[in-house]
């Protein structure tokens, strides 16, 4: 459920038509609804109120301070996973006690960064950076509190590039090494184990593989225990799928109403860490048509948002819904909706079935709030699109497009080439 609706026939964000947006700011431009994003942030407040629990929203997922301003401010957490997101989070005011770092490859610099920081916990993800840990924290005096990773190899059925969770997977640790992996952490000196975290992998469309991995976790746990290693954060990861076509995922209370039964008698705070599922159909990505054009075997709509935009199409092949910004009764087309990038795999969509429509007319990519910004890039030297936040009736520049001299602010010319 979002906020982005037709009336008369012209595409509004909350109380605000679309269009209005695209003329004051420029296209490319993500528009974000306030008014969604609450609703999706709520579903999961609410879902999980009779457990003890904390929402670490996955930043990858959207890192713009604003988002993150409104996470802190309904006392949300945050799932970062580089020292770059930290201090995003930091910066956007939320608290280090409710911030988990999760990921594979986290540097000493980032290591000492979480540590001074006083970050709820490292979620590990192998025995050489549990040594590493240990090792930064003795420098600086101070005990690290940490989670193993597990990798419970469940399939969560989604594209394979979004599966995290298996045994050929980099991420985490299997559950035949974690028993030997807790052992060595509480012995070393510097660590202090107080949680247990997984993440299987994301738009995922099923509550089954929830329950499974959830289910493997917990026969772990009760092994630690019999160890003496006692478990406090449950961390589940996030995952949760979204609608982008005619999925049908569960939402946050479905997940509650089969997860929380398997946690009840148990002393955890529950930890959740949901990215897309809270952002995702917040946002969308406009874009203005620039030519059309018929070619050999195939129509195009050549419009101003390319892969550096908007990158999930041309990576994962990823559907996203096409909408007219102003509907008008035409014949429909099938052609490939593509963006000015000089690459084949620059498109929004391939043989789509849409609405003619002509040079200078808006279309708004849906679903484009999570993994869109934030995997935005400069490529052929594009300045990255501004980005506005809609509430009711008002609307605001949350970041600024970028200039040609931001492209090139940091650049140096060397002494002998000038
Ligand atoms: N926690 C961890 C440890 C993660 O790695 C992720 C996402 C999340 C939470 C949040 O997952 P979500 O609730 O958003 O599904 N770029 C891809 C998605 C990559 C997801 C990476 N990890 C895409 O555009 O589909």
């Amino acid at each position: 459920m979002h906020f982005f609706k037709y009336r008369s026939g012209e595409l509004y964000a909350e109380e605000v038509p679309v269009k209005k947006l695209a003329v004051k700011y420029g296209t490319p431009l993500y528009i974000y609804s306030y008014k969604t994003l609450l609703r999706h942030f709520r579903a999961y407040a609410d879902a999980f109120n009779d457990y003890p629990h904390l929402i670490c929203f996955a930043i990858k997922s959207n890192s713009n301070t604003s988002i993150l301003r409104f996470i802190a401010k309904n006392g949300g957490g945050a799932d970062i996973v580089s020292g770059g997101e930290l201090h995003a989070a930091l910066k956007a005011g939320i608290k280090p006690e409710k911030i988990v770092y999760a990921g594979v490859g986290k540097t000493e610099d980032e290591i000492n960064f979480a540590l001074k920081s006083k970050i709820l916990m490292f979620n590990v993800e192998s025995e050489a950076e549990l040594r590493e840990i240990n090792r930064v924290a003795g420098k600086v005096k101070k005990k690290a509190s940490v989670a193993l990773r597990i990798n419970p190899d469940i399939d969560p059925e989604t594209h394979p590039y979004i599966t995290t969770g298996l045994r050929k997977h980099k991420f985490g640790i299997s559950i035949e090494k974690a028993l030997e992996h807790y052992r060595l952490a509480s012995r070393l000196e510097n660590i202090n184990v107080i949680g247990i975290h997984k993440h299987i992998g994301s738009q995922i469309t099923k509550v089954s593989p929830f329950v499974e991995a959830l289910k493997k976790l917990l026969v772990f746990v009760d092994k630690l225990s019999i160890q003496g290693v006692e478990i406090k954060y449950l961390d589940i990861g996030g995952g949760l799928g979204i609608p982008y076509k005619d999925e049908e995922p569960p939402v946050p209370k479905d997940l509650a109403k089969h997860l929380i039964p398997l946690l009840k008698d148990r002393n955890f705070t529950l930890i959740i860490e949901p990215g897309r599922s809270i952002v995702g159909n917040a946002g969308i990505l406009v874009t203005k048509t620039l030519y059309l054009k018929k070619g050999e075997e195939k129509d195009f709509i050549i419009v101003d948002a390319g892969m550096n935009d908007l990158v999930r199409p041309s990576f994962y092949g990823a559907y996203h819904n096409l909408l007219p910004v102003v509907r008008k009764k035409r014949q429909a087309v099938k052609c490939d909706v593509v963006g000015p990038i000089c690459e084949s795999s620059d498109f929004l969509a391939t043989d789509r079935v849409i609405n003619k429509i002509n040079q200078g007319e808006y279309i708004a990519v849906m679903g484009a709030g999570a993994y869109g910004f934030s995997m935005s890039s400069n490529y052929n030297s594009r300045p990255r699109s501004a980005e506005v936040l809609v509430k009711g009736r008002e609307h605001f520049l949350i970041r600024k497009r970028e200039t040609y001299n931001d492209l090139t602010r940091n650049e140096r010319i060397p002494a002998f080439l000038k």
